[in-house]
């Protein structure tokens, strides 16, 4: 089985959905995260996953800080690397030795809505659709090759709060069916 790390920054609903989703096909092993204090440290040690706290202002320059984390990723013997809420532009360190082993989840249907606060961007947008969108990462913002996307409806009456909810409700099941069926031929 394929081993892998979840890279996340903030609330980590999208780590614990991949964490309880049972045939996931490959074992996560590891979570890395660049903010001391996220909520989603404290859920991977609740599930048991190591965590790896890394933050890059302790570190000299983008490539000093990905050069950590690489080091901890072959150390843990990581294969693929799942972005999962992790606000930080990944650098041609990591991408260099993880192309093709990187992905992201990203709350609209690129190439619209690329960037900070997606749903945000949706909801000022006034469109009466938006989605979800996993996609290889590549040296751009949000414009690598795309896996699969899911569309969600914007009701006129929405808050952004509601539109949010039925997004990651959407990510939740999309992200680990993703990976499933990404990662089953794997050894
Ligand atoms: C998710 O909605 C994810 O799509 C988004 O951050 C949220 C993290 O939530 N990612 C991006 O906007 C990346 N550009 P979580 O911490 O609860 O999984």
């Amino acid at each position: 089985k394929a081993r892998a790390a979840v890279f996340a920054s903030g609330t980590g609903s999208n780590f614990q959905a991949i964490m309880e989703t049972d045939d996931l096909s490959c074992d996560v092993v590891l979570l890395v995260c660049d903010q001391s204090g996220a909520a989603v440290i404290e859920k991977a040690e609740k599930l048991g996953v190591p965590t790896f706290v890394c933050d890059p202002k302790e570190h000299g320059s983008r490539i000093d800080y990905e050069r950590v984390l690489l080091e901890k990723l072959y150390e843990s013997d990581v294969s693929w690397v799942f972005l999962a809420g992790y606000m930080r532009i990944v650098g041609p360190t990591l991408l260099g030795e993880f192309s093709a082993r990187i992905i992201n989840i990203h709350p609209s249907l690129l190439p619209d809505f690329p960037g900070l606060d997606a749903i945000g961007q949706a909801y000022e947008a006034g469109v009466d659709s938006t989605g979800v969108t996993v996609h290889y990462i590549d040296d751009g913002i949000d414009t690598g090759p795309i896996i699969a996307q899911e569309e969600v409806p914007v009701y006129p009456d929405d808050t952004k709060e509601q539109l949010t909810e039925r997004i990651q409700q959407v990510e939740h099941t999309l992200y680990p069916q993703v990976i499933r069926q990404l990662l089953e031929y794997e050894e």
